[in-house]
Order: C-alpha cells, then structure tokens, then sequence
C-alpha cells in the first residue's frame, strides 16, 4: 500500500492506495468512525457496485450504514443536492466531530465535501474515490463545489478531508470512457513538472488503462504525490503553484461550456484537449518546438483520446470559444492566467495572453 501524507498547515491527513481498502474500510480509517451510525453519500452507479462492499464493511464492524444515494452526473452538484444533504445530515444528528464518508467520483467528493465545510460550520469528512480522476485528482486537495446556473464549480469552499482511502479496485468497474477521461489528470502531473513521468505514462499508459495493478498503483500514488506537494505550498491557490494544476482546464472549459457540460465531452476529455491545445498555442507563442506539442498530442491518440478539434464539430468560431473563458472563475482584473508550457514538465502561468490571439488561434485548430 502506498500511503500519501498531505502537509496542510494545522489540518493534515493521509492517502491511502491500494487495491481493496473499502473491504477493509473500518480499520483503515483507524477511529475515525466514532460512532454507530455512519452517513454515506453515493450515486446510484457506485451504489450498484460498491455498495454491498461498504455495507458489509461497516456492519462487520457494528457500524449501521445511512446511505444517501444520489442520481449520478454533473447536474447532481446543485444546489438542491446541497441543500437536501445537509438536511438529511442534520436529521442524522451528525456532529462536528463525526465523519461523512463520500463514496464516488469528482461528482459525490465536491457536494458532499462542500456540505460537509458548511455543516455546523464544517464538520468531518472522508473520501473514497472510486474515479480514476477522483483518485488522483479531485479527492485530494479540498476544493469542493457545486454548480450553478452561471456555471460550473463557482460555488463552493476549500474544505480538506480527514482521508482519502483510494481503493484501486474500484476502477475495475468504471466504464472505460470515465477510466480514459481521468487518465488525462494523470497525464497532467507529468506536463506540469515531471518530464520522467510523462515518459514513463508514453511507455506504461496503455498498460494501466488495460488494468496492470502495478502500473496503477504507481501512477496514482505518483499523482497524489505530487498533488500533495501542490496543495502543502499553495493551499488556497494564492502563489501560482496550485494554479499549474489548471493545465488544459482553460480551454478544456471553454470546450465543456460550448457543449453544454453534457455526455458529449467529459471533464477529462475536455482536459486531455486543453492540454494539447495549450501545447499548441505555446509552440505557436514561440515557447517550445512544435514538436513537443505534437508528442503530447500523439500520445493522447495513442491511448485512444481525442487530440483535434474537429470531430467535436463544434460549430462555432474561435472568438465563441475565447468568449466562454470571460466567466472563468481565475479571471483576475479583467485578465485571464493562462498556464503556458516552456516544454514537457515545463508549465508557468502566464498573466500576459492576449484573448484576441487565443481566438485567433482556436480559429487555425478548428480548420485543422
Ligand atoms: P463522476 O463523479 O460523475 O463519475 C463519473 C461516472 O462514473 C458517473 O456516472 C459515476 O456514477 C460513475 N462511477 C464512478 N465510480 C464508478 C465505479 N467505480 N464503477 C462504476 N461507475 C462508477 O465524474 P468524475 O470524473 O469522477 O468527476 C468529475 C467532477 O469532479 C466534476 O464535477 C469536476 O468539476 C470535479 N473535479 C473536482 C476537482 C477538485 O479538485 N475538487 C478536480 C477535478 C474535477
Ligand atoms: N483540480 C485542481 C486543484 O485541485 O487545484
């Protein structure tokens, strides 16, 4: 078992990699779980193929389950979802003190951790990712969120969870579509900093996506690792260096908004586009060899995601999609931050692009 220690200031907590954690979940969360009664927030996926697991692990141990299962989706990070959690949970008598268990993607971590900072003004919560990009992503790090009708992720808090236990099982039962999409997070540790681990993705990659355990337990302990190392520099995203972890997310955005957040393009696929365009637009700005923006690319068509525009067939102009990025939540005076790559493992946030060029650009990518 890999076991991950993230070093927020006053706050911090653990997470665990391996494959069975959630059989074995009572222990694991070593006390945690003070009471008879636990919460569980899920969605009715996972509820289907995890949730006789959790159920046995926690009335193995004298616990009694309280599931809340949720429609699963994006449109479930609402505030409705919020506001009925929370009630749910208050009925349950839960204190400040005791732990929520979210047991899901992205989806179930943002709503339940958000209503978990706004309970009693924050009580506990503990994340079970069952999502490759859950695991290696959104569990970690305390961002939580729900949507709204303005748009995505613009209400929420920064609230850390008490531990994250990433059962790497869990991915056998994630549609390959889901397991693709949240490879590309995996990808962006390496374009972020790690030049060697984007390597060792071009070599493994196809590996893990076809299930090699050690491959993943490598590649999502690499991920949280460096995540880890993120959040303890910059937790609340004031320095820059959180910000590096928005690779591709800016034009990814854009593309998720010209689609409408629906099935057509999921947030990894998004992200795995952005990234590739951000590569292309850096080569463009003269940063890196064109190149290295089409290795970055190749290996996205290698492992069977989209690397072009095209195919999405979109329909709109290049200014449409710069137009999405003005409701970006980074905007910052009226300028967007940009995270640019000088090469593989090479990014910066640039505060100094022009929106005009982006569209310009993403006029030459939509006529590829
Ligand atoms: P998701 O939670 O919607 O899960 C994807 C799909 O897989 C759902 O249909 C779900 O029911 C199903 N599923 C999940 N686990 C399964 C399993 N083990 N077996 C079978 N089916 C399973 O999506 P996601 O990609 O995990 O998360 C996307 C969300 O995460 C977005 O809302 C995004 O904004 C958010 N996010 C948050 C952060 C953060 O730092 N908080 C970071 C990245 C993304
Ligand atoms: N997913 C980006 C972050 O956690 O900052």
């Amino acid at each position: 078992m890999a076991v991950i220690p993230v070093d927020v200031a006053g706050r911090p907590y653990e997470v665990r990699v391996e494959a069975g954690l959630l059989a074995e979940l009572v222990p694991h969360c070593r006390g945690l779980l003070r009471k008879r009664d636990v919460p569980i927030v899920t969605d009715a996926n996972v509820h289907a193929a995890w949730g006789e697991v959790v159920e046995s692990a926690l009335r193995d141990h004298g616990h009694e389950p309280h599931w809340r299962i949720l429609a699963a989706g994006e449109q479930t990070k609402s505030w409705e979802n919020l506001s009925r959690t929370v009630d749910w949970l208050l009925s349950l008598g839960v204190e400040r003190g005791d732990h929520v268990l979210a047991l899901g993607g992205g989806v179930i971590g943002d709503l339940t951790g958000f209503a978990a900072a706004v309970l009693k003004r924050g009580c506990q919560f503990i994340q079970l990712p069952t999502t490759l990009l859950a695991q290696v992503d959104s569990s970690v790090g305390g961002k939580t969120a729900i949507n709204t009708s303005a748009g995505k992720n613009l209400v929420g808090a920064f609230h850390q969870p008490a531990l994250v236990l990433a059962d790497l099982a869990t991915l056998d039962t994630l549609p390959e579509r889901e397991l693709l999409a949240g490879y590309a997070e995996v990808v962006k540790y390496g374009l972020i900093g790690d030049a060697d681990f984007f390597a060792w993705c071009e070599e493994n990659g196809s590996a893990l996506l076809s299930g090699n355990a050690r491959d993943r337990e490598y590649a999502v302990a690499h991920s949280v690792a460096h995540k880890a190392r993120i959040v303890a520099e910059d937790e609340r995203e004031t320095t820059g260096t959180r910000a590096l972890l928005n690779l591709g997310h800016t034009f990814g955005h854009a593309l998720e908004a010209e689609t409408g957040y629906s099935a057509d393009l999921l947030h990894g696929e998004a992200v795995a586009l952005g990234m590739v365009l951000a590569a292309r637009f850096s080569a463009r700005a003269g940063l890196m060899p064109r190149s290295t923006a089409e290795r970055i690319a190749s290996h996205f068509d290698a492992v069977g995601m989209r690397s072009e525009l095209a195919p999405l067939r979109l329909g709109c102009d290049g200014k449409a999609l710069a137009a999405h990025m003005l409701h970006d939540k980074k905007m910052d005076a009226g300028m967007l931050p940009f995270v640019l790559m000088k090469g593989v493992g090479k990014a910066y946030l640039d505060k100094s692009v022009a929106l005009d060029d982006v569209a310009a650009f993403l006029d030459e990518e939509l006529a590829r």
